[in-house]
Order: C-alpha cells, then structure tokens, then sequence
C-alpha cells in the first residue's frame, strides 16, 4: 500500500499532527513543495493550518496540480486557530480535482499569536491523530 503524508506548516503546529501521524503509519511526512506525486497513491493524507481564513495558497496550488487518477483516496487534516473551514476547503478542492476524499478528517487546535491554544497540539491531540490515522486506513 502507497501513503503519502502531505503538509504545510508556518509555525509547526501542522508539521506536529503531520509527523504523528506519519510516525502511526510507518511513512515520512513531507512538505508540501518539496516532493511531488510520481507514482499512484492509495491514500494522501494532507494537511494545512488556516491562514486569514484559507489554507496556505502552496496546498491549494498543489492540489491544483493533483492528478484524480494517481489518488485513490484522500484524507484531510488540519491545525486551526478557532475555525476548522481550511478543513472543508482542501475537500472541497481535492474532489474538484476528481479525487475521493474522506468523509473523515482530523482537526486540531494549534498555538497562535502568542498565547491562544498555546499547549496545542499536545499529547492528547497527538495520539488522537495518531488513532484517527489507523483508523481511516480500514477505508481502503
Ligand atoms: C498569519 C496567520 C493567520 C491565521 N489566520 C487564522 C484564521 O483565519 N482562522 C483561524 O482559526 N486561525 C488562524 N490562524 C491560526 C493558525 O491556523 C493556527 O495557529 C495553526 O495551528 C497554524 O498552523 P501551523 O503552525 O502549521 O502553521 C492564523 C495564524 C497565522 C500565523
């Protein structure tokens, strides 16, 4: 089985989820911008913090690029601030690209500007990425 866990983080906070859950599933969790999609994927784990109320433009310009016929399944996470919509946004642009997201997906409070959410993502938050992880495998 080919998984690939894709992300972009500012401050680490995505970066923290995505590495859980990499770490869950025996695969490195990459950057978006760093590698690209070569070969066919069974399932695309990505995910994103939401800035000013989108994901960063590098994931939406990288789901842009996404070929629905290498992606057999993808599953979304996110870190967020107070709002999880980057969340339902990234589905939202992966199924454009013709590719069949889960209706799961993980999100998570992370720090921000300073003192909000400024023990998050923590252990809880981790092994729950871990767990959801695992989890959503059986949808394959
Ligand atoms: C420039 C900036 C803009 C943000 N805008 C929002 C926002 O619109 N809504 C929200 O809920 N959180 C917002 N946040 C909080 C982040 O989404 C949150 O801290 C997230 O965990 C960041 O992920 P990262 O550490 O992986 O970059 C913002 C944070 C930054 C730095």
């Amino acid at each position: 089985m080919n998984i690939k866990v894709m992300y972009h983080t500012i401050n680490g906070n995505t970066g923290k989820v995505a590495e859980a859950i990499a770490g869950a599933l025996g695969v490195k969790a990459e950057r978006i911008g760093e590698v690209s999609i070569s070969e066919p994927v069974d399932m695309l784990f990505i995910g994103d913090g939401i800035y000013a109320g989108k994901p960063d433009i590098s994931t939406v310009d990288f789901i842009r690029t996404l070929n629905g016929s290498m992606v057999k399944k993808a599953v979304v996470f996110g870190t967020y601030g107070v709002q999880e919509k980057a969340i339902k946004i990234m589905k939202e642009l992966l199924e454009e690209q013709g590719i069949n997201v889960s209706a799961e997906s993980f999100g998570c409070k992370g720090k921000c500007w300073a003192i909000m959410n400024r023990r998050h993502p923590n252990a809880d938050d981790l092994l729950a990425a871990k767990e959801f992880a695992k989890g959503v495998l059986n949808e394959l």
